[in-house]
This record gives C-alpha cells, sequence and structure tokens, in this order.
C-alpha cells in the first residue's frame, strides 16, 4: 500500500497525515506479508492507533473551524475506525485477524480518504468561512 498523488486533498497538513498513515498501514501489511511475529505487527497496530487519534482530532477541529456541516457523521467514521482497531488488538490475541485488518486499512484508504475526507476538502475548496470563535 503506497501513497498516490490521487489520494491528495490539497490541504497539505492533512496530506501529509494521511502519508504518514498510509506508511504505517503499509507496516502493517508488510509485517504480516513477512511472517512476522504477532508482536512486530501489533506494536505496529498500536503506532497506528496512537497516530490516528492525532489525526482525526486534527481534521475534526478543522472541521468544526470551516463548518462543515458532515462533522458528527464524519466524526462518528472515525470512532468507528478506532473502535474496529481495537477490536483487533483484543482478538488478536485469540485469533488471527490479520486478513479482517488488511481488509480494514484497504477500505479506509478507498472510502474514507478519498470518500468523506474528500467531501471536507470540497466543503473547504468550495468557499466555506472560517467560524469566527
Ligand atoms: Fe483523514
Ligand atoms: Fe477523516
Amino acid at each position: 500500500m503506497h501513497w498516490r498523488d490521487e489520494y491528495s486533498l490539497g490541504i497539505p497538513e492533512i496530506d501529509n497525515q494521511h502519508k504518514m498513515l498510509i506508511g504505517l498501514f503499509d507496516a502493517i501489511e508488510e509485517a504480516i506479508k513477512r511472517g512476522e511475529t504477532w508482536s512486530t505487527t501489533y506494536f505496529h497496530i498500536a503506532e497506528l492507533r496512537d497516530f490516528s487519534r492525532f489525526h482525526f482530532a486534527c481534521e475534526e477541529a478543522l472541521m468544526r473551524v470551516f463548518d462543515f456541516p458532515d462533522v458528527s457523521l464524519h466524526t462518528a467514521e472515525h470512532t468507528h475506525f478506532l473502535k474496529f482497531l481495537s477490536e483487533m488488538e483484543n482478538s488478536s490475541l485469540r485469533k488471527s485477524v490479520e486478513k479482517d485488518l488488511v481488509r480494514l486499512l484497504r477500505s479506509w484508504v478507498t472510502k474514507h480518504i478519498v470518500g468523506s475526507d474528500r467531501d471536507f476538502s470540497r466543503h473547504v475548496f468550495s468557499g466555506a468561512t472560517v467560524k469566527a470563535s
């Protein structure tokens, strides 16, 4: 899984964070492909969980600043992702979750980053005004 220019939303800070995210997705997928020990994969998942929390907080703050109407729906998608990730962490102790995990990460890129996140960037570039605090 690699960054592609078509993933760019045109908001440099968010694009840079998405590059980081996809880098972490790739580290997880590669660790699984190489058949690394679960502890190595688990370490990458923990890194991804922490970085995702930071990234989602940035996006949600920006959405409030730009008065994005779908902020609640978008936040719910972020919450769902973190919940799924934590389920992966927990169930990994009992069964192999590798396929589900890779499926989640891939669909996050194709559905959330180039779908929901792009809806927000369209809102920003459609002339949305910054909300006075
Ligand atoms: Fe994002
Ligand atoms: Fe998002």
